[in-house]
Parts: structure tokens; C-alpha cells; sequence
């Protein structure tokens, strides 16, 4: 993973590292056994289960509540951004796997730079 997207925080890095592995392994060998929705299914809980990880977190660190609404929020709009990428896939608008994958990514790095970097001002308890 990116050295730039560490956070500093152990669980919460390890969670950032083991989605962009899971990217990354979709990428290099594709499915496997899993059809594409399988493969959407269960990145989309892998990232939802992070949320929430990060959401109990981010409680604990007296960040202002509009800030921690706002980070809510763009987790929603993440999560609403892969379903709605899950249904296009099963309705056959074929865009390829590997583009899919691309643009999730993508997102997620975008959130991490924007959202996630942030915490680290308001973490000042070593992990
Ligand atoms: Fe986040
Ligand atoms: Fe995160």
C-alpha cells in the first residue's frame, strides 16, 4: 500500500491494507472461483465492516460532530457507489471487472487522501 495513505494507526492501516490487497489480488488473478457478484459482495462487506470499524474509532477522538458527520456521510455515498456498481454489473451493462475495480479503488484512495488523513490530527493516543 501507498506509504503516503498510512495513518499511523495500526488496526485502522492494517484494515486500508488489506482492502487495496483485495484490489489488487482481483486485479492480478481476477475472480477465481467467485463470479463477479460474489466478488462484489464481498469487497463491498470487507469496506462496510472497515466503516464501522473506523466510525466507533473516529467517536473516541473528540473530533467536531459536523466532521464526523461528514465522514459518515462520504462512507454512505461509498457504499451506495458500490451497490449501485454491483446492480450495473448484474444487469449486464458490461463494463469490464478490471474497470470496475480501477474506479473502486480509485474512490478509495480519493476518500482515504481527503477523509481518513484527517484523523490523524485529532490521534494523539499511540495505537
Ligand atoms: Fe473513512
Ligand atoms: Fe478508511
Amino acid at each position: 500500500m501507498d506509504e503516503n495513505l498510512l495513518l499511523g494507526v495500526q488496526h485502522i492501516d492494517y484494515q486500508h491494507h488489506e482492502i487495496f490487497r483485495s484490489f489488487q489480488g482481483l486485479l492480478s488473478s481476477g475472480t477465481g472461483d467467485e463470479s463477479i457478484s460474489e466478488a462484489l459482495s464481498r469487497l463491498t462487506s470487507l469496506i462496510h465492516n472497515h466503516f464501522r470499524s473506523e466510525e466507533a474509532f473516529m467517536d473516541n477522538l473528540g473530533m467536531p460532530a459536523e466532521e464526523i458527520l461528514a465522514h459518515s456521510r462520504a462512507h454512505s455515498e461509498i457504499i451506495e457507489s458500490l451497490t449501485s456498481i454491483h446492480l450495473d454489473a448484474m444487469m449486464g451493462l458490461r463494463v469490464p471487472f478490471e474497470e470496475i475495480i480501477n474506479r473502486v479503488s480509485a474512490y478509495t484512495s480519493q476518500h482515504v487522501i481527503e477523509f481518513d488523513l484527517g484523523l490523524k490530527a485529532y490521534n494523539s493516543e499511540p495505537d
